[in-house]
């Protein structure tokens, strides 16, 4: 059987991060592509260096040009800029939409049969124009940000209970960062609910309070330590573990930034909800009942995209 093609659009940070664990794990041959000329050749040359001391077969190599993405199975979007101090919100809007832009219909061309996953932000609007400028099904185009954000929860929770990260799981809701919605009652250790576990006096609720703030705000902590770029090997690894539920027809359920077509009361937006990957991208979007408090914070989330979509149309009239 023919290896499978990873293809990573961006090869800065992220996208390096992502080529060395695809080619660890062999999810497939890899390319890496970049409009800079030079860094996605070099950071391919070095990584394919890794294989014969890591023992992978896996090619990895460098473009600046669409065509080498052709038949690509996986597509994974790290392009864009950052924002920088001075820029306005809307200044970064116009520059990553016409990121977007380009690459989705570079994988429009080359490789409409892939299942793409978005990273670059502001993630849930991204994600939208992507798949409208590529025009996939948007079964097959998802957006990473849930994974990344339970990941972060997950690990606060483990050092608070002093146990395995293995042992918890967390679940989040909605957008990235500030306006993600953790489900504390559905966050377990082995399955005992967090409050459970406040009850039992293995913590207090101002303790998870303290954590589920920590969480929301886990990207900025990471910035403000680095000062010059943001996370990676988080944000990689939980795109990786998508790709990996995709390949694998896994059937993992993980939380991601999906489309709807009206569950959680949300028609045709890209929102961050759990759903099931497998072979044929999105399988199921699985819709929870919500109390009131989440409810209230999904809707929250809800109104925050549908201004950032406003915004996206009033700079591209093609999206309107
Ligand atoms: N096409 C392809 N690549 C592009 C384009 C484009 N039009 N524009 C910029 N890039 C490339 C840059 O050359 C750079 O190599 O995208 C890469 C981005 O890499 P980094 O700046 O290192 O950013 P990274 O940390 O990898 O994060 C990528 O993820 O977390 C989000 O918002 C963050 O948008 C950022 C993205």
């Amino acid at each position: 059987m023919a290896r499978k093609k990873i293809a990573l659009i961006g090869a800065g940070n992220i996208g390096g991060t992502l080529a060395h664990l695809a080619a660890q794990k062999e999810l497939g041959d890899v390319v890496l592509f970049d409009i800079a000329e030079g860094i996605p050749q070099g950071k391919a040359l070095d990584l394919s260096q890794c294989g014969p001391v890591e023992g992978f077969d896996a090619f990895i190599t460098g473009t600046n040009d669409y065509k080498d993405i052709a038949g690509a199975d996986v597509v994974i979007v790290t392009a864009g800029v950052p924002r920088k101090p001075g820029m306005s919100r809307d200044d970064l809007l116009g520059i990553n939409l016409k990121v977007m832009k380009a690459v989705g219909e570079g994988i429009r061309d080359n490789c409409p049969d892939a299942f793409v996953i978005c990273i670059t932000n502001p993630l849930d609007a991204m994600v939208w124009a992507l798949r409208e400028f590529s025009g996939l099904p948007h079964n097959k185009v998802v957006g990473m940000a849930g994974v990344l954000d339970s990941a972060r929860f997950s690990t606060f929770l483990a050092w608070e209970f002093g146990v395995s990260v293995r042992d918890v799981t967390s679940f989040v809701l909605g957008g990235h960062g500030d306006t993600m919605v953790p489900i504390v009652e559905y966050s377990t250790v082995k399955g005992i609910p967090v409050p459970d576990l406040i009850k039992m006096g293995r913590s207090t609720q101002e303790r998870i309070d303290a954590i589920v703030k920590r969480t929301a705000s886990g990207g900025g902590e990471i910035v403000g330590l680095l000062k010059t770029g943001s996370a990676f090997y988080a944000p990689a690894a939980s795109a990786i573990s998508m790709a990996e539920s995709y390949l694998g027809d896994q059937k993992r359920i993980l939380p991601c930034a999906a489309h709807l077509t009206g569950q959680y009361g949300v028609d045709g937006l890209y929102v961050g909800v759990p759903v099931m990957i497998g072979k044929d991208g999105v399988e199921q979007v699985i819709e929870i009942d919500l109390d009131e408090k989440a409810k209230a914070g999904l809707q929250v989330s809800i109104d925050a995209v549908k201004e950032l979509l406003v915004a996206c149309k009033g700079i591209d009239s093609s999206l309107a």
